[in-house]
């Protein structure tokens, strides 16, 4: 029989690139181990790096007031890979070592790694080497396999069409082509969510190939019946033959070649990673956050919290990790898109 949940000490740590709804998670796992169970709180600074260098706070339940609303991390992040590298002149006691090391020193009953798909994988790594991890899937990308949708993706999508919606009317002015790159890393999730909710007419995503007869014929087909100007919304992990231009300028500069039609090229950038998270987002990241802890409490060590046709279920994060979840060709949001006329370059 192990200590009761009252004696239970957990870590939580945030990797990997940031998204809206971190602090929504933090404070829901924190809150619930310390209101429900009683458990202590460490909030470990910059990811894993934390681990590697010992830096750590106690979180008590006035720290987690507050930050519900709030962007980015109260415990900040980083994309340090223990797994991958060693500390340089530093080669007798390797990175996950120095984890484990802390992790006992720290006296912590479970780590809890809230992160996209490399933090998913090094969370895996830690429970393979006898440490108690428990997963939180975040990333804007929504690309983490083994759940519906990760937090911080709603936001993203939010962000990116309100950017489109703004483009519109620009581009009537001028009657213009606009093209827009959003973010998602090789996934096409946002491209398709906000192309969808701001009415793009070309969609283009990684996980379909494009052809740029077809663009540059739809584009010239809409200019002939009198549509004045076209939104091309593209995933920048689209193919993009041009190293050192960005997956819009490269789009944009092939949309002015082939059809002599006058177009402008806007990339979103980190705006899309920034600032408060959207309701759906802040209620996803709680009720991950307090599954995580419940599943701490009947110590199901080894998963990832996940949303499964709206049930919070858990994951062993041994099926999780070298996955991905990307957007099928026969993804019915694609298909309907197609069916209502908007192109994904195919
Ligand atoms: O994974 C989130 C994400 O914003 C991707 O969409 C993007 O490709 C990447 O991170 C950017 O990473 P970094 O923060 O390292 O510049």
């Amino acid at each position: 029989m192990g200590k009761s949940t009252k004696g239970q000490r957990i870590g939580i740590l945030t990797a990997g690139g940031d998204c809206p709804g971190l602090n929504a998670a933090i404070r829901g796992v924190g809150k619930t181990a310390i209101v429900k169970y009683g458990m202590k709180v460490i909030g470990i600074s910059d990811g894993f790096t934390g681990m590697i260098h010992n830096e750590y706070r106690k979180l008590r339940e006035q720290d987690l007031s507050g930050i519900l609303t709030m962007g980015g991390t109260i415990l900040g992040t980083s994309r340090e890979k223990p797994f991958k590298s060693d500390i340089k002149g530093q080669k007798e006691i390797s990175k996950p070592a120095l984890i484990r090391k802390h992790y006992e020193q720290m006296e912590l009953d479970c780590l809890v790694c809230i992160g996209g798909n490399g933090t998913q994988k090094t969370a895996n790594l830690l429970s393979l080497e006898g440490l108690n991890v428990i997963g939180i899937p975040k990333t804007i990308d929504n690309d983490v396999w083994g759940t519906d949708f990760t937090f911080g993706f709603d936001s993203a999508v939010n962000i990116a069409a309100e950017a489109i919606d703004r483009l519109h009317s620009t581009a009537n002015s001028h009657k213009r082509i606009m093209v827009i790159e959003v973010m998602g890393h090789t996934a096409g999730w946002i491209a398709l969510y906000s192309g969808i909710a701001a009415g793009g007419d070309v969609i283009l995503i990684p996980e379909i190939e494009y052809n740029e007869d077809k663009i540059a014929e739809y584009l010239v087909h809409r200019a002939e019946e009198n549509k004045p100007y076209s939104i091309v919304v593209i995933a920048e992990g689209i193919r993009n033959p041009m190293k050192d231009r960005s997956a819009a300028q490269f789009m944009c500069n092939r949309i002015k070649e082939m059809t002599g039609l006058e177009a402008r090229e806007t990339v979103l950038g980190y705006v899309q990673r920034g600032g408060t998270p959207s309701p759906m987002d802040r209620v996803l990241a709680t009720r991950y956050g307090t599954a995580a802890a419940d599943m701490i409490a009947r110590r199901e060590y080894g998963n990832m919290v996940a949303l499964r046709n709206n049930d919070i279920v858990p994951v062993p994060l041994s099926e999780v990790t070298n996955k991905l979840n990307l957007v099928g060709p026969d993804n019915p949001l694609v298909l309907q898109a197609k069916n209502m006329g908007t192109s994904f370059g195919n």
